[in-house]
């Protein structure tokens, strides 16, 4: 499952952190690449541990999870701490898959990758390029997003970054461990608690709602790892 979020963070939020960027020491984004994605990676990252980073990440998490839509489609168990990347100068990521495991720098846990995410705090018109191309079962989708708003797709499908021509594509990038590890499941979750949550708009007190409601947890109940 592919899905889109508007507005993640506001227009003044991006603005405050995009002047946080502004003069920050970007350096070469293999750092945290794997062997396979470090021969097509060319970009810029902040270190993991730099102060903005950690301050725009908090921000960006702290929106997530008043976001009932991203917790009923990824039911997050454990979140990644968001890093930021940067393309200009023809910069580009060819097609990798991402690492399955990440170690939290400084922290004894890890994260398993089932959800990939992008934030993006560049607007489209202020770059040429740069679009992220994921591959499903369907096709491949183009994304290319307005600043503030984030894209979730499932870590285990091909992806790209095509190359930026003209401007700067700044975004956040980070992974998401769910409690529902199959992608198959969490999407029939999601559409089923979609579904309650609309019968529930329309007809408010209908038994069905209410045993519906039912199946959703004892299928979460069937499926989640805590
Ligand atoms: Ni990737």
């Amino acid at each position: 499952m592919l899905l889109e979020f508007p507005e993640i963070l506001t227009n003044e939020q991006v603005a405050e952190c995009r002047q946080a960027l502004e003069h920050a020491d970007w350096v070469d984004g293999r750092v945290t690449a794997g062997y396979q994605s470090a021969m097509v990676k060319h970009n810029m990252q902040l270190p993991e541990d730099h102060p903005a980073a950690r301050r725009i990440g908090e921000t960006i998490l702290d929106s997530l999870q008043r976001n009932n839509l991203f917790m009923s489609a990824a039911l997050p168990l454990k979140v990644f701490p968001p890093l930021l990347n940067r393309y200009e100068g023809g910069h580009a990521f060819g097609a990798h898959v991402d690492n399955a495991i990440r170690q939290v720098n400084g922290a004894a846990f890890r994260v398993r990758s089932d959800l990939s995410a992008t934030l993006f705090f560049t607007n489209p018109e202020e770059y040429d390029g740069g679009e992220l191309l994921v591959e499903d079962t369907y096709g491949v989708h183009q994304v290319k997003l307005p600043a503030g708003h984030m894209v979730l797709y499932p870590s285990s499908s091909l992806h790209q970054v095509r190359p930026v021509t003209r401007g700067a594509r700044i975004a956040s990038f980070f992974w998401i461990q769910s409690m529902v590890r199959d992608d198959g499941q969490r999407t029939l979750l999601f559409d089923l608690d979609t579904a309650i949550q609309r019968l529930r708009e329309d007809l408010r007190d209908h038994p069905a709602a209410l045993q519906l409601t039912g199946v959703y947890h004892n299928l979460l109940r069937r499926w989640a790892e805590t």
